[in-house]
């Protein structure tokens, strides 16, 4: 089975429901390593896209699946189906499409900051500044976010991050790759609203 299509397969099997019997084999908190240290942690290399700068590791790697994923999503959007994601991304759809990328540009840094931070990653550079994820996507909260969000279109949202992990060649082996997918699947509750 491919690991995207393992993704789908815990995403659509496992539900809302805990996640342990998709998760390591390594039980034991105490004795694993974060996913931000497996995704190369706090180790600091050289930031392809922003010369003379330093970045983590672990950040890195976050942010390389979340450009990926921005692009699925776009990709998404631009492709006219019978339900696309363009009714929830609608405002910053708007927005850069008349060339302002500012707020896309706070979202990939303000997804980074949230999957950095909440998977391991606890130094103040990962520092997460936006809305709580129950208040982020629901639309009478935050007028970004131009509708609510199905069971389908969160199985789509996570098959992008999945695909995107998989592109990225990040989580190569499928230990991290499920621990990865039960995080996904740990916020289907406060976002499927
Ligand atoms: C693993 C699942 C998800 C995570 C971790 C996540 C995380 C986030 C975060 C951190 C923000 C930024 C909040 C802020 O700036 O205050 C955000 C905004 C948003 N999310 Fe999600 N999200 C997820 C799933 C979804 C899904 C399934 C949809 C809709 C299909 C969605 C649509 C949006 C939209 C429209 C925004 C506002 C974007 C903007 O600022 O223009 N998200 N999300």
């Amino acid at each position: 089975m491919t690991k995207y299509s393992k993704l789908a397969l815990c995403a659509l099997v496992f539900g809302a429901f805990t996640f342990t019997s998709c998760s390591s084999d390594n039980d034991d908190p105490a004795q694993e390593a974060s996913i931000y240290e497996r995704l190369g942690g706090t180790t600091m290399v050289a930031d392809p896209d922003n010369a003379g700068q330093m970045i983590e590791q672990g950040r890195l790697s976050y942010r390389k699946v979340v450009n990926t994923t921005v692009g699925l999503i776009v990709a998404d959007v631009q492709s006219n189906t019978t339900g696309n994601l363009s009714p929830h991304f609608a405002p910053l759809l708007t927005e850069v499409g008349a060339g302002n990328t500012t707020n896309l540009a706070v979202l990939v840094d303000n997804l980074t900051d949230f999957f950095s931070f909440n998977t391991g990653g606890t130094n103040a550079v990962n520092t997460y500044r936006g809305l709580d994820m129950v208040a982020a996507h629901n639309p009478a909260v935050n007028n970004r976010m131009g509708r609510t969000s199905t069971n389908a279109d969160y199985n789509k949202f996570i098959g992008y991050v999945g695909a995107a992990a998989v592109q990225n060649g990040v989580a190569a082996n499928t230990e991290l790759y499920t621990d990865i997918v039960a995080v996904l699947e740990s916020l289907r509750d406060p976002i499927v609203q």
